[in-house]
């Protein structure tokens, strides 16, 4: 039996109320996320992945992780994939790694995570890296990526050592600080780079200047982390409505607005926004689907917030 959009939103609408999340649109949700390409492999990812820094960092009890287990089960079975987190992230990994074994979804998942350290060294990576394996309960990390430029040298050597010995998949570098741009750049011309990851948002497009482009030239894959400038921008539009013209490309919430210009720019793969809310995973993944703005539009967005 075919259902008619109206009686797909109803039973949604149903579904909604028994589980005490915000109705569903589940006509909506049948479309299928977009996916990019990993130009190193080929390989594709949904456009909109999930990150763990602050609302999985602190976690104490069983019932701080009921709210995170619903965001992770909602995410893959909506067809999410990545969740980038980082040993400096407190109890992020851990909490990731006992959830996403829980759910038994581990093999449909993109795991990233990162090399973060605070003493450099070969061996202080690979002691660091080995806990990850055990906090994520993984033998196989997708992703992981060298954070914040620290002992990028020694750390790309072991991680690629890794991905060589089948243990990794991809490697990559991250950053989010300003000052750091001009060696990240110096790194991305030097090295082959699977993954780049850094800050862009609507309104902060600093990074679109010169690093995300080169990424592109460069065929490396491009993250992109505080994609709502740790809420910032939320702030920004408070107690305003979305433009009419944000219809013209399925956009139906600030979240998607922000979200669809950032994944709508040719070298971006993917935007992990923070999400600890199984409400947020809804709104968020329908970033990753319908239209997406064209170059005009993107223009438009720019004018927009720099408005508000
Ligand atoms: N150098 C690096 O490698 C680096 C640096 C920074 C960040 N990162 C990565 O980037 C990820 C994203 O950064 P972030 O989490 O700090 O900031 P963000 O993604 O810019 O903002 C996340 C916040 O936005 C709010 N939010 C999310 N979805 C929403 C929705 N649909 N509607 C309304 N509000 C929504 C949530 O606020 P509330 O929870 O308060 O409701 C959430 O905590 C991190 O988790 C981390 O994985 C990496």
């Amino acid at each position: 039996m075919k259902l008619g959009r109206r009686a797909v939103i109803k039973a949604g609408l149903g579904m909604g109320a028994s589980m005490l999340l915000p109705p569903i649109d589940l006509f909506a949700q049948a479309q299928p996320l977009i996916q990019k390409k990993i130009p190193s492999s080929g390989e594709i990812i949904p456009i909109i992945g999930i990150g763990t820094a602050r609302r999985y960092e602190d976690v104490k009890s069983d019932a701080e992780k009921v709210p995170l287990r619903e965001t992770i089960r909602q995410f893959q079975s909506l067809g999410g994939k990545v969740i980038d987190s980082s040993p400096s992230y407190g109890t992020a990994e851990p909490v990731v790694g006992e959830l996403v074994d829980g759910l038994k979804v581990r093999d449909s998942l993109f795991l990233a995570t990162k090399v973060s350290l605070r003493k450099d060294g070969r061996e202080e990576g690979i002691r660091q890296i080995e806990e990850s394996f055990k906090r994520y309960r993984t033998n196989k990390i997708d992703l992981i990526a060298v954070h914040n430029l620290r002992d990028t040298d020694t750390q790309l050597a072991l991680l690629r050592e890794m991905k060589q010995a089948g243990r990794i998949r991809y490697v990559g570098i991250t950053t989010s600080f300003p000052k750091q741009y001009g060696e990240f750049e110096q790194v991305m011309k030097k090295e082959a780079l699977d993954f780049i990851q850094v800050d862009y948002a609507l309104d902060n497009r600093e990074t679109d200047k010169r690093i995300i482009p080169l990424a592109g030239d460069r065929g490396m894959a491009v993250m992109i982390n505080l994609p709502f400038g740790r809420g910032r921008l939320f702030k920004a539009v408070q107690g305003k409505s979305l433009p009419e013209w944000a219809k013209e490309f399925d956009c139906e919430s600030w979240a998607q607005f922000f979200l669809k210009y950032l994944v709508s720019h040719a070298a971006v793969t993917c935007a992990i926004p923070g999400m600890a809310q199984a409400k947020y995973v809804v709104d968020n993944l329908g970033a990753a689907r319908g239209r997406l703005p064209d170059a005009p539009t993107r223009r438009k967005m720019e004018q927009f917030i720099e408005g508000v």
